[in-house]
């Protein structure tokens, strides 16, 4: 799989794609990148004047109305997601991808000073909510004539090593998660889902985890958007559960 091409400006037209952490970083990079190829974005975040601060920012651009979803994804159960799930229904009426951008972390630190309070956090917005989120619009996704369903993986939760905790593990599961309904999806092949690891790149999480370094010196978030768009539209209708490396791909 090589660095896709320059997608046409266009190929989100009539799409609606719903994107978690849309409030800062890649996901508040990939919205704006998405409604400028023609989506009607669904933003959601627990912070309303980021969401507000990115809608505005659409609007003023030019791009379709976006819809703005505060929502606590450590705080949800399933009736929480399922009524999302109808909102966005209600209000959007169809559904033809998730981004799911939105992820806690706390520090590196060894496993014994982790807590298990930590890890819950960690497992809930990492995975769960990632799970609930996906399964609660499956129906709205399968009246997609192509959907798309994007979980970010994590280089570390990939090849998970030292000090990256339960931060790892939830990204490693996330993995899993994308094998396992991938395959229970084989039958439907309107819908795909996969988990995009971006790699190093100077996003927000990343100078949490890597402080020391230059931040000029790593791929720009930018960059990584033709992934983004790639993964998310047409040009990729027949890439299921595969776990894809940014980096590694160049
Ligand atoms: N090496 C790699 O492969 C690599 C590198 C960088 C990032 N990533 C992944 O890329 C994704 C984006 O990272 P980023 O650097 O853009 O980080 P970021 O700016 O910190 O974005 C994370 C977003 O998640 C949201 N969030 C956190 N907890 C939430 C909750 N309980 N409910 C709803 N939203 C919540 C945050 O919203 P608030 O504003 O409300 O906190 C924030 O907007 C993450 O999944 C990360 O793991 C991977």
């Amino acid at each position: 799989m090589t660095k896709p091409a320059q997608a046409a400006p266009d190929c989100l037209q009539e799409r609606v794609i719903l994107v978690t952490g849309a409030g800062s970083g890649l996901g508040r990079e990939a919205a704006l990148t998405y409604a400028r190829h023609g989506a009607t974005v669904a933003l959601l975040g627990r912070n309303e004047k980021k969401l507000e601060a990115i809608y505005d920012e659409i609007l003023a651009s030019g791009g379709a109305e976006p819809a703005m979803f505060p929502f606590d994804l450590g705080a949800a159960d399933e009736g929480g997601f399922e009524r999302l799930a109808g909102t966005v229904s209600y209000h959007l009426k169809r559904l033809d991808g998730i981004l799911h951008s939105a992820a806690a972390f706390y520090s590196l630190t060894p496993l014994y000073l982790q807590t298990l309070e930590q890890w819950n956090t960690l497992m809930k917005v990492n995975l769960a909510a990632p799970f609930a989120l996906t399964k609660a619009c499956l129906p709205l996704l399968r009246e997609s004539p192509d959907a798309s369903v994007i979980f970010t993986g994590e280089t570390h939760g990939h090849k998970p090593g030292a000090y990256w905790g339960g931060y790892a593990v939830s990204k490693s599961a996330l993995e899993a998660l994308t094998t396992i309904l991938s395959e229970e999806l084989e039958q439907t092949l309107n819908v795909r889902v996969n988990t995009l690891i971006p790699g190093p790149v100077n996003s927000p999480l990343r100078r949490k985890t890597h402080p020391g370094e230059m931040p000029e010196q790593l791929p720009q978030m930018e960059d990584l958007m033709p992934w983004y768009v790639w993964l998310m539209g047409p040009d990729s209708s027949d890439v299921r559960g595969q776990i894809i490396e940014c980096a590694r791909q160049g």
